[in-house]
Parts: C-alpha cells; structure tokens; sequence
C-alpha cells in the first residue's frame, strides 16, 4: 500500500501560507521547494497557484509520501520529486525564479543550513525570491514561551537542531547575494522570511 503521509502542521498552516506566497510569487514562474515533506504544501499551493511549475524535493525517505500526494491531486503544474539533500546536492544556476522551504531550518544542522542558503542563491535567478517558512528567533530570543519550549525539546532530541536567528539566516543570505526584504508574522509564533537575490554586478541583466 502506498503510504501518503498526513502532517496536521502542514494541514493546519498551509492556508495562511499560500496567502503570502500568492503575493510573494504572483509573478515567478518556476519553484524548487526544500524539503516537500508530506506533499501537502505542494499540492495545496500549486493546485491555487496554477501559473507556477513547481518541483518538489526532498530526501528519498519522503518521496513516497510525496508521489503520494501527486497521484491524488494529478496536478499538471507539478513535478515529481527530485532527490535532494542541501549537505551534498548541486544544483543548475538560475535554474529557479523561486523557492519555498517549511520547517527545514530548525530540523537540519546549522551548517546545513547554510549550505541551503548557498544552493539557494546558486539555483535562483537574479531578482528571484527566497521564502522560508518556520520559527525563528530576532536577538537570540525566541518569540514565545511555547517557541522557547520546542527549542528546548529539538535541542534535547538532537543538539545539532533547534529555532535559527534570523540575523544568522541573514548572514547566510548576503554571502550568497540574498538580501531579505520582509519578515511576515504567521499564526502560531511562526515566520515567513523572504529573501531575494540581488542582480550580481556585472551580470547581462544590469543592461537589460
Ligand atoms: C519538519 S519536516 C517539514 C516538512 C514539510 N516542509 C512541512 O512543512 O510539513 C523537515 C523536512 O526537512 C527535510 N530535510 C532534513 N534535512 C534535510 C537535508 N539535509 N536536505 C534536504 N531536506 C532535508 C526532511 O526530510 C523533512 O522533509
């Protein structure tokens, strides 16, 4: 039997997540989503998105869910997932005008989460944009009790894992090009950071 995965997070977040990338991505054209997950981030998004190509991605421990989910849905606007795991992936350049990752950030080390930001300023376009969805903390502090908690128990479970500062994640994103432009507060004390890629001097674009 196949096993198409239900995650009540992503079931519960999704609507107020599309709210924001509709406007964040009214105008991309092609996204590379981080970590798909269950698939339901994909199919809800791209099924009221259909203007976007969207692939998914994640590591092969996930894929299964994910097919799942497309089987079901039958989106035409949506890739099966591609393998990809940000500590030893490489990815095209400008091979993406956008990209989406949830409640990655917190999950992986904080060095690969860096090595997520690189790949991501690789594989964008000049102008693309970045949204990372999840928890994080401004000055070292998290912005809640309850968030204060969850950090606490990802860092019992594993110390490599835990909320990110976004003034780290923004130190990540200027060694790539990638400046952020907005923070969103989101229901449940979570975030939707955006990022976007600075047009590289020099390039042909500066002509255009
Ligand atoms: C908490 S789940 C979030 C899943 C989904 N995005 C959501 O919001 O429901 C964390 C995701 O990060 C992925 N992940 C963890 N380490 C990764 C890595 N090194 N490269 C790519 N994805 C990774 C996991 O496989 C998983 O899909």
């Amino acid at each position: 039997m196949t096993e198409r995965r239900f995650s009540e997070y992503a079931d519960r977040n999704g609507l107020a997540i599309l709210e924001v990338l509709r406007h964040e991505f009214s105008t991309a054209t092609s996204v590379l989503e981080i970590g798909s997950g269950t698939g339901q981030h994909a199919v809800r998004i791209a099924s009221a998105m259909g203007h976007l190509n969207w692939q998914c991605s994640d590591l092969d421990e996930n894929h299964e869910s994910i097919s799942a989910w497309l089987a079901l849905a039958k989106l035409a606007n949506v890739l099966a997932p591609v393998s990809l795991d940000v500590r030893t992936a490489q990815l095209p350049t400008s091979a993406y005008d956008a990209i989406f990752s949830a409640n990655t950030a917190h999950i992986m080390s904080i060095e690969s989460v860096k090595r997520m930001f690189a790949l991501v300023g690789e594989t964008l376009t000049d102008g693309g944009i970045f949204c990372l969805y999840g928890p994080f903390q401004e000055a070292g502090e998290c912005s809640s009790p309850s968030n204060a908690a969850f950090h606490q128990s990802l860092r019992s479970r594993d110390p490599a894992m835990g909320i990110r500062d976004i003034e780290q994640l923004d130190e990540f994103g200027e060694r790539s090009n990638l400046r952020r432009r907005r923070l969103y507060a989101m229901p449940a004390n979570n975030n939707i950071g955006v990022w976007i890629k600075d047009r590289q001097k020099g390039s042909d674009n500066d002509h255009a």
